[in-house]
């Protein structure tokens, strides 16, 4: 049986290095016998968790349907910028309400518990948003999530990618296909809907 992997890139900005990074992934993959589908955030405004508002007005339909595109996943792979050597707000808040549902269509649902992880990051800087991966890696071990050690990071992100948009970093590139490899395996070996 075929993986499902849902790409998962953390900026809404047009230009974004991640969201061209996890083109690059989504190429790689989709050459497989994967079925890989991508999350845009955009497509899936929320407001900032409150938990007034969660009391007051329940889960945000908006939260439901990216806990439900999750929950039906082997893999997700992550691809974020790092803001002050965390994570961006956009996908804290994100895994913050998805991680709040619990039942979808009235059956219980974990979202992250047993799901493979794989994790990307892009960044102008020299460091490639390695920090910002640790920390993503810690909300997902905490959510039950099996976080595979092989990441990818792009530093000097402005000159890593060609005129259409391809990964121009040739160790960047070998580390996105390993770890691209690695989810796939990895996906395929603890599969959730076997
Ligand atoms: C609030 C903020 C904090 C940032 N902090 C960092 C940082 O700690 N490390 C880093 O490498 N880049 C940092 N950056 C720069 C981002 O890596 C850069 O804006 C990047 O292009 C964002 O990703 P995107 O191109 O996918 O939108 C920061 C940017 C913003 C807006």
């Amino acid at each position: 049986m075929s993986a499902n992997i849902l790409i998962l890139p953390a900026s809404l900005r047009l230009a974004s290095h991640n969201r061209k990074l996890a083109m690059e992934a989504m190429r790689l993959l989709s050459v497989t016998d994967a079925v890989v589908t991508r999350l845009d955030l955009a497509d899936y405004p929320l407001p900032i968790y409150d938990g007034d508002l969660e009391a007051e007005g329940g889960i945000p339909q908006n939260a439901q349907l990216i806990a439900q595109r999750i929950a039906a996943q082997d893999a997700l792979l992550i691809v974020t910028p790092e803001y002050n050597h965390s994570i961006p707000p956009i996908l804290k808040n994100t895994i913050d309400w998805a991680s709040r549902v619990r039942k979808v269509q009235g059956r219980p649902v974990h979202p992250f518990k047993g799901l493979v992880v794989g994790l990307a990051s892009a960044s102008p800087g020299r460091f490639g948003g390695m920090r910002a991966l640790e920390a993503v890696r810690i909300v997902m071990r905490a959510l039950g999530a099996d976080v595979i050690t092989q990441q990818c990071t792009l530093a000097n992100a402005s000159s890593g990618f060609d005129e259409n948009g391809q990964l121009a970093d040739e160790v960047a590139r070998a580390n996105l296909e390993a770890l691209c490899d690695k989810l796939l395996d990895t996906a395929r070996s603890l599969s959730r809907h076997a």
